[in-house]
């Protein structure tokens, strides 16, 4: 039995939905039963700040696709629990984590997998590229203003879609054995720049999108005033730092290689997502 967590996030709602569909025996984890993905799993209710919803969903569980908003504490949890219930393998997701990072929740990631690594449990790290649906953070902007500010400069992204990170963790799980202790480097089919996501957008739309390029500093201090949260702001703000210098100017077959079909790409993307967009 495969446990998903974070079930109702862009992930793992499609991880479930892939296990069900593919009749994997899976459970989706979700805080809010309202929020269960529409998959052909069991669901269960629990959060990640209260362990004994944890040791509950955790029953009878030889792999989880661990995926949350990624805090430390949490994830930490999430982990000594499948410890306590004997779960054999967890294929986390991840980032370009390192402990010197500039950027926070890089730091977090890799603090995470420190303790992944001592809890004596096989694991598979998939580590992705920038996802396609943190686009949609712009769509209001898009819809209101006709163009989005930005502040990666002329920066390539492998950009992915987070349904191809799911598939791929989908894959694994479903083969966890074979995958023991490699990590994984996700992307897109594509390098990306802001100046192609406005070009796509636009011929979507059938009307120009602009790029406004902006600083890191004056794009944080944009993030705070539309009520990002101050270290998430920061956060992103370095992250997009990063990209305008060359940071996730990377790409990897490994997405095909792993699920058998090729990663979907940007203009499929905002094809599917074209709604929130107009
Ligand atoms: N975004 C990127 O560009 C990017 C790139 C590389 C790697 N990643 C990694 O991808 C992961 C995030 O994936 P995602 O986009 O699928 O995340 P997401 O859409 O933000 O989903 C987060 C999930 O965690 C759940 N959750 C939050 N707090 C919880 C709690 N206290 N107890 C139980 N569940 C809780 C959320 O539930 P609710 O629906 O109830 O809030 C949601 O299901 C992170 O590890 C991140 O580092 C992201």
């Amino acid at each position: 039995m495969i446990l998903v967590t974070g079930a109702s996030g862009n992930v793992g709602a499609e991880a479930a939905r892939l296990l069900g569909a593919q009749h994997h025996p899976a459970r989706a984890l979700v805080r809010d039963a309202a929020r269960a993905p529409r998959a052909d799993v069991e669901i269960v209710t629990g959060d990640f700040e209260r362990p004994d919803t944890l040791d509950a969903a955790m029953r009878g569980i030889e792999t989880v696709i661990l995926v949350s908003p990624a805090v430390p504490a949490q994830e930490i949890a999430v982990i000594a629990s499948a410890v306590r219930a004997g779960v054999q393998h967890i294929v986390k997701i991840t980032s370009k984590a390192s402990d010197d990072s500039p950027v926070e929740r890089r730091r977090g990631q890799a603090r995470i997998e420190a303790y992944l690594e001592t809890s004596g449990i096989a694991c598979t790290l998939l580590r992705a590229n920038a996802y396609m649906q943190n686009l949609l953070a712009l769509a209001p902007m898009i819809k209101q203003s006709r163009g989005f500010v930005m502040s990666a400069g002329d920066g390539q992204v492998g950009m992915i879609d987070a349904r191809d990170v799911a598939a791929t963790a989908a894959a694994v799980a479903a083969k966890a054995a074979a995958h023991a202790g490699r990590t994984y480097w996700l992307t897109g089919p594509d390098l990306i720049t802001y100046h192609d996501v406005a070009e796509a957008l636009s011929d979507a739309l059938g009307h120009e999108i602009e790029y406004r390029q902006t600083t890191p500093d004056a794009h944080r201090t944009a993030m705070i005033r539309a009520g990002v949260p101050e270290a998430v702001a920061t956060s992103n703000a370095k992250a997009f730092e990063l990209i305008a210098e060359g940071d996730a100017a990377w790409l990897s077959d490994e997405v095909a290689a792993i699920t058998g079909a090729a990663p979907r790409s940007l203009r499929t993307f905002i094809a599917d997502h074209i709604a929130a967009f107009t």
